[in-house]
């Protein structure tokens, strides 16, 4: 995290992203350029992610606008300091909705898990016999509580998002979070990358009340994406962005003991300059635009 600017609050920090108030009362979320992987920040930082991350949300939000509004209100604003160019969205403050909103169309992760343990997600009900990256008869809506720092959230089943919310919000939800899926899917699809799932948060806007897409949206922090040409279900599938930190930390170069619970160690050159390369060509591919040109 850096320093608060002048006239700007420290709001939150997760793992990889900063949340300040704005001097005008909005907020802006600066992505970092850090990185995780096993459920550890790695002490290794991958140059341009955060400003390549946040490059694919804006032009995400762009896309989707005829699908929900959104609470991105600038990147350019010229109150955003200079150290924080391309990696900064001004957003309106929303009254956060406390569901993690995701999307499966692939079976993975804790998905898989649960699947294995009871042959449900969430309380829908699969087929018998699916194995790990199977592709799902339709995109489910597979929502999460959201966890305290460092834990894991915990997938719910949709009546208790009817308690928590009610039922017309976990309707709009639902909806919402499957419709954006299904037009994403399709989009990333078109170009060669499988988004297997995703998470969205949304918030109701003061005073309006309509319900506003928050948070960063289908970036590979939030979503898993898969290169379509290398998908073969029954076994783990290659993450497009995150493969050569994964592969290099298991390797036995790297030397983790991950059995012993020990910090994973700092990556070496290579590795970042490959897994920086990849995130710029999921920006380039998905979009068409030249990284080059995002502002920072
Ligand atoms: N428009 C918004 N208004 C208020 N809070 C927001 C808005 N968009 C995102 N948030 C919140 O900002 C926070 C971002 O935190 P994040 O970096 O994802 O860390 P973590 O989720 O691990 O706490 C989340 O709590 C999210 O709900
Ligand atoms: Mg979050």
């Amino acid at each position: 995290m850096t320093e608060a600017p002048d006239g700007f609050t420290h709001v939150h920090s997760g793992k990889v992203r900063d949340l300040y108030r704005t001097p005008d009362g909005r907020l802006v979320m600066v992505a970092s350029d850090r990185i995780s992987a096993f459920d550890y920040v790695l002490d290794t930082t991958i140059p341009d992610k955060g400003r390549i991350l946040t490059a694919m949300s804006v032009w995400w939000f762009a896309q989707l606008e005829g699908l929900v509004p959104n609470h991105l209100a600038s990147v350019d604003d010229p109150m955003i300091p200079p150290q924080w160019r391309g990696r900064a969205m001004v957003c309106s403050a929303l009254k956060m909705i406390p569901v993690e909103a995701v999307a499966r169309g692939y079976l993975t992760g804790s998905g898989l898990l649960d699947y294995r343990a009871t042959g449900e997600v969430c309380g829908v009900v699969l087929p018998a016999g699916l194995v790990d990256g199977d592709q799902l008869p339709e995109p489910i809506f597979t929502p999460a509580s959201k966890a305290e720092l460092g834990a894991h959230d915990e997938n719910v089943s949709y009546d208790a998002v009817v308690s928590a919310v009610g039922a017309e919000t976990a309707e709009q939800l639902r909806n919402l979070t499957l419709g954006i899926y299904v037009f994403a899917a399709a989009l990333a699809a078109s170009r060669g990358i499988i988004l297997a799932d995703t998470k969205f948060e949304f918030g109701r806007e003061p005073g309006s009340g309509r319900l506003v897409l928050g948070d960063e949206v289908l970036t590979p922090d939030s979503s898993r994406f898969w290169p379509a040409d290398a998908w073969t279900p029954g076994q783990p599938q290659p993450s497009f962005d995150k493969q050569y930190v994964r592969n290099w930390l298991l390797s036995e170069e790297s030397g983790w003991d991950r059995a012993a619970g020990a910090p994973p160690p700092p990556l070496p050159e290579d590795v970042v300059t490959a897994t920086r390369e990849r995130y710029v060509e999921a920006y380039e591919r998905l979009t068409g635009l030249s990284f080059a040109d995002w502002p920072g």
